[in-house]
C-alpha cells in the first residue's frame, strides 16, 4: 500500500471518495489502525481526556503530544499523521512555529492541527509559507471550553454559521491544506465542504463532508464519560478492536456512517 499524502486527499475529494480519519496516541492501537487501512490518523490532544484524564484538552503539553506524536510515528508506515497543537501552544505566529517544529522535527508529524478561525489566520500564514502543512479546525473548539461554557453544537444561528463559512475560507486562503469541522449542523457543513477545494472531515457535522473522524475511545464505547449521540459504538457491533475499526473504515466509505440517528441538527 502506498503512503497517504495530502495529494492522495485531493484526489480523494475531487472524485468524491470518503476519506476515514481515527485519533491514535500510542503504537499498539496504531497498528491495528493502519491494518484497517485508515487514509489519516489523528494524534489529537483529545489524549488529555482519553488517557490522562483530564477535564478538558487545556493542560496538555507540547511536550505530551510530541511523545505521543512519536510513539504513532514508531509504527505508522501508511496513513498520513496530523498531530494538535495544544493549548497556549500557537498564541503569536513565531510560538507556533516553535511548536510545529517540534511536532515535526522530534515527533515526525506530516501536518499539524490548529483550532480556530479569524484569530488564527496570520499564524495559519506564517507556517504554511514556511513549509508547515496546517489542518484547520472550527466549530466546537474544545480548547475554547470555559468560553464556549460547554460542549454542544455551534453554529446554529445564521449569523453564527456565516462567521465559521467565513473563517473556513479566511484559513484556506493561507494556505491551510485540510479542515476539520466539529459539531456544526449537516447544511452548514455541507455548505463550507462545498465551498472550499481542500478536503473538509467532520465530527459531529453530518455526512457530506469528504471524510469522518472520531475520538478512538469513543467509537470503542470505553470514553469516561459515556459516548456523544453523534459517535457510533464500533466495538458493541463487532466485538473486537480489528473488528471495530474496519467497519468503521467500511461506514464512512461506503457513507453509511453517519446514519440519520448521528446527525446533530
Ligand atoms: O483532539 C481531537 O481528538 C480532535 C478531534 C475531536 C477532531 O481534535
Amino acid at each position: 500500500m502506498s503512503k497517504i499524502t495530502i495529494s492522495t486527499l485531493n484526489r480523494m475529494k475531487a472524485a468524491g471518495e470518503k476519506i476515514a480519519v481515527m485519533t491514535s496516541y500510542d503504537a499498539s492501537f496504531t497498528q491495528q489502525i493502519e491494518q484497517a487501512g485508515m487514509d489519516v490518523i489523528l494524534v489529537g490532544d483529545s489524549l488529555g481526556m482519553v488517557v490522562q484524564g483530564h477535564e478538558s484538552t487545556l493542560p496538555v503539553t507540547v511536550d505530551d503530544m510530541v511523545y505521543h506524536t512519536a510513539n504513532v510515528m514508531r509504527v505508522s508506515r501508511h496513513a498520513m499523521v496530523i498531530a494538535d497543537m495544544p493549548f497556549m501552544s500557537h498564541g503569536t505566529p513565531e510560538q507556533a512555529l516553535n511548536t510545529a517544529g517540534r511536532l515535526m522535527k522530534e515527533g515526525g508529524a506530516h501536518m499539524v492541527k490548529i483550532e480556530g478561525g479569524a484569530p488564527q489566520v496570520d499564524t495559519v500564514r506564517h507556517l504554511t509559507a514556511r513549509a508547515v502543512p496546517v489542518c484547520g479546525h472550527l466549530g466546537l473548539l474544545p480548547q475554547s471550553i470555559h468560553q464556549l461554557g460547554g460542549y454542544r453544537v455551534q453554529g446554529r444561528e445564521e449569523h453564527a454559521g456565516e462567521r465559521i463559512l467565513n473563517d473556513a475560507v479566511a484559513l484556506r486562503d493561507a494556505e491551510a491544506q485540510m479542515l476539520v469541522l466539529e459539531c456544526v449542523p449537516s447544511v452548514l457543513a455541507e455548505e463550507i465542504t462545498r465551498a472550499l477545494d481542500i478536503p473538509v472531515i467532520g465530527i459531529g457535522a453530518g455526512a457530506e463532508t469528504d471524510g469522518q473522524v472520531l475520538v478512538l475511545y469513543d467509537m470503542l464505547g470505553i470514553t469516561p464519560e459515556g459516548t456523544p449521540s453523534f459517535v457510533h459504538d464500533f466495538l458493541a457491533d463487532a466485538g473486537n478492536v480489528p473488528g471495530a475499526l474496519a467497519a468503521y473504515v467500511k461506514a464512512v466509505k461506503e457513507g453509511s456512517f453517519p446514519a440519520s440517528e448521528h446527525h446533530l441538527a
